[in-house]
Order: C-alpha cells, then sequence, then structure tokens
C-alpha cells in the first residue's frame, strides 16, 4: 500500500498492517539498514482522523524523523484529513511539526494548505516540462548556479528548500560544484521527478514550515521561486535560516506597489503568486539573523535574489 519513503537520513518503510481491515499501520525507521524507530498510525480511513499512536526510538533524531515522516505520509500516501496526537507524542514535536495545536492543546491539525497542489501528476509533468522548455526558465538557472559558484562553490554542503524536479542541483552539477547536496520538497510527485532524473542525488520529503533537519546542519541553504507560492515567509525564511550554518541564497518576489497575494490556474489546480516588499524580506532577515550581510540582485523588475551571509 505504501512505498518506503526517504525523511532526513531515515527509511520509513511499513512493517505491517496490524488489524485486517488494514486501518492500522506500523511503520519502521531505519538507518543504514538498521530499525531505529517505529511509529504506529491508528483509526485510518480516507479523508478522516487518524491517530499517533505510538513512537518508539532511541535516539531523539530517529524519534523526530520517524514522527515528522509518519505525520506526510498520513497525509499525503494515507489520505487523512486530520492526524491527533497520541499521548506519547513529544510536545516538541508538535511545535516543531509546523501544524497547529487542536483546541485542547493535544490535536496535531493538517492546516488548511489550499495553496499547496504540486502533487497532482499531470500538474507536475507539464509545470516540469515548461521548467525543461523555457528560456527565461535556463536563463534563472544559470544565473542562480552562477551567483551560487561566486559565492559559495567552497562550501562542503547544502540543502535545497523546495527542490521542484531536481533542475537547481543539476544546473550547480553542471557548473562544477562537488558539495553534498540535500533537496527537500512536500511534493510526492516532485520528489519522485527528481529522483528518477539524478538518482545519485539525495532528496526527501521536507517541508519549508518546519524542516527535518538540525540547526546548521548545512553549509548553504537554497530556495528559488517557494517563496513567491506561500501564504507568508516568516516562518519559511527562519527555517532556511536554521538550516544554513554560514548562507542562504533565495529568491522573492517583490513588488514594493502592491505587496500581497494573487492567484494562478494550472490545468485546474490553484497556486499562490505571492509579492513581498523589500523593507519586508530586509526586516525578516535582520529580525531572524541579526548582523547578517545582505546582498540583493534583481533577475527581472520583481524577482530578486537574496544572498544572506551570516554573522559568524
Ligand atoms: C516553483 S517550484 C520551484 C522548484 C525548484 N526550486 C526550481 O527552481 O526549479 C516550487 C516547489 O516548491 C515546493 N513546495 C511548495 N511548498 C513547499 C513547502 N511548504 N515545503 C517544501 N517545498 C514546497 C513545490 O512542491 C515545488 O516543487
Amino acid at each position: 500500500m505504501i512505498k518506503e519513503q526517504r525523511v532526513g537520513n531515515m527509511w520509513l518503510r511499513p512493517i505491517s498492517h496490524m488489524a485486517s481491515d488494514g486501518r492500522e499501520l506500523m511503520l519502521g525507521g531505519y538507518d543504514a539498514g538498521v530499525l531505529v524507530a517505529t511509529v504506529q498510525v491508528d483509526g485510518i480511513a480516507r479523508g478522516a482522523e487518524a491517530r499517533i499512536a505510538s513512537v518508539e526510538a532511541a535516539r531523539p533524531d530517529h524519534l523526530r524523523l520517524a514522527t515528522w515522516g509518519a505525520i506526510q505520509i498520513a497525509f499525503s500516501a494515507l489520505d487523512v484529513k486530520r492526524l491527533v496526537a497520541g499521548a506519547s507524542l513529544p510536545r516538541d514535536l508538535v511545535r516543531d511539526s509546523g501544524f497547529a495545536r487542536g483546541a485542547n492543546g493535544e490535536e496535531l491539525c493538517r492546516p488548511n494548505r489550499w495553496w499547496e497542489n504540486w502533487t497532482t501528476h499531470d500538474v507536475v509533468s507539464q509545470i516540469d516540462q515548461y521548467w525543461l522548455a523555457s528560456s527565461e526558465e535556463k536563463l534563472w538557472r544559470a544565473q542562480r548556479a552562477q551567483v551560487f559558484m561566486e559565492r559559495a562553490a567552497k562550501m562542503g554542503s547544502a540543502c535545497e528548500v523546495g527542490c521542484g524536479s531536481g533542475l537547481v542541483v543539476q544546473s550547480l552539477r553542471e557548473s562544477g560544484w562537488t558539495g553534498a547536496y540535500q533537496g527537500f520538497d512536500t511534493s510526492y510527485q516532485m520528489l519522485a521527478l527528481a529522483m528518477a532524473r539524478l538518482p545519485q542525488e539525495r532528496f526527501a520529503l521536507g517541508d519549508a514550515f518546519a524542516l527535518p533537519c538540525e540547526d546548521g546542519e548545512f553549509d548553504v541553504a537554497i530556495c528559488f521561486e517557494v517563496l513567491c507560492h506561500l501564504p507568508e515567509i516568516s516562518r519559511p525564511l527562519a527555517e532556511i535560516c536554521r538550516a544554513a550554518r554560514h548562507m542562504a541564497i533565495f529568491t522573492v518576489w517583490v513588488n514594493d506597489a502592491a505587496a500581497g497575494v494573487t492567484r494562478e490556474e494550472v490545468a485546474g489546480k490553484t497556486f499562490i503568486h505571492a509579492n513581498s516588499t523589500l523593507a519586508q524580506v530586509d526586516a525578516e532577515i535582520q529580525r531572524l539573523s541579526p548582523g547578517s550581510h545582505v546582498e540583493r540582485i534583481a533577475q527581472t523588475s520583481q524577482k530578486y535574489l537574496f544572498i544572506v551571509q551570516k554573522a559568524p
């Protein structure tokens, strides 16, 4: 029913469907082939509520990854609409996982992410084909790779938030970057395209609102054409700055005259186009990472590349 999924450095795969009707699922978390965590999800019914009944792991990072992965699987592969936290779920996971608390303070409720429509196969293939065919898209990717190589070529590791179908890391490799790469995305369909395109690279489920990584785990965090599709930039920017040890490079759509959100329909699905003001982005960066050196490059009059060098 569920294929194994990579979450950070762990693989989550079904161990058993314990109830005969398949409404309960035990997921095992494997690191280098060794079972290091288990998660039990109960009461699974398409479109309804399920519960993370138990989570066990010897190490806190395994616990965190396994729980986070189970949350993603419940929402994406099992199509559960609401997930309730069992009593054993650690409070910091509830906080970190980016989901709102329920009224009694115990629940994980799926936020209404009506804007997140990157999981439909047809939409994703259509968008990927457009990215490959568009000369503008090629030019922007090449410019971003050049900026990365000029400022971060010697950095040993990078994560990409919202890695899509892998075209960004492909252009970094073509530019000669040899560091360790980890791509994160919330779309299984995008990740599937990326994994098929670049089987040698590391891609995993990862939410810009709660990245499955430690503070400063990567030398650089990059994020292109993602913030402009989210309804707010504060939390994702905080996560990008948290993941990056030294530097963050990202794009924002800027419109000082008319900041705000408009909508676009692609194959019957709604996507957000979100514009910020330069002042908003600057203020947010200084709030999140005081003393950072910020450089801005305009790719078009409204598409800005930000290069944030964190204070030592
Ligand atoms: C416009 S695409 C950009 C892809 C890639 N960065 C590039 O430039 O080719 C936006 C990507 O962000 C992903 N995304 C949307 N919301 C996200 C979130 N909350 N966390 C992580 N990725 C997200 C989408 O699934 C999609 O792959």
